[in-house]
């Protein structure tokens, strides 16, 4: 089946199988290679992307369901200059090391920080908690986005 969407801003128009996931579609057949695979069963993280403007696993969510909904990726964001005060706030805090959780980690936040640009340690706690890091053991994370919520433009 054709499904189409608008993908950072631009609309697109692909096919695909009826039980294809956004995870695949995106990195297989969009190039969007900052959506990460990890578990692949709504456990990690890796794969958030925004739909409509909430973070959601794109492992979980089949292609046919974003039909005429809209996507937004790390690429976007950074590019709109969007992230900039949560990347050079990851960067500061040092809470990146492999990277590989990062955009997932990045979207949740920004989308936090869209719907109260004020949040509270506790809050920002809960909104990653869907969100799993192997290497920096969520402190530094979490002080990141505390940080950089003081600069955050919305
Ligand atoms: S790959 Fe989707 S939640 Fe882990
Ligand atoms: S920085 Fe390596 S998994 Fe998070």
């Amino acid at each position: 089946m054709r499904i189409s969407f608008k993908l950072n801003g631009k609309p697109v128009t692909v096919d695909v199988k009826p039980n294809e996931i956004l995870l695949d579609v995106l990195r297989l057949k969009l190039g969007v290679k900052s959506v990460k695979r990890g578990c692949e069963r709504a456990e990690c993280g890796a794969c958030t992307v925004l739909l409509d403007g909430k973070p959601v696993y794109s492992c979980t969510i089949l292609a046919p369901q974003v039909n005429g909904h809209e996507i937004v990726t790390v690429e976007y964001l950074a590019s709109t200059g969007e992230l900039d005060s949560l990347i050079k706030a990851f960067v500061d805090k040092a809470a990146i090391q492999c990277g590989f959780c990062t955009p997932g980690f990045l979207l949740t936040a920004y989308a936090l920080l869209k719907e109260n640009p004020n949040p509270s340690e506790e809050e920002v706690r809960k909104a990653l908690e869907g969100n799993l890091c192997r290497c920096t053991g969520y402190k530094k994370i979490i002080e990141a986005v505390l940080e950089a919520a003081k600069h955050f433009k919305r």
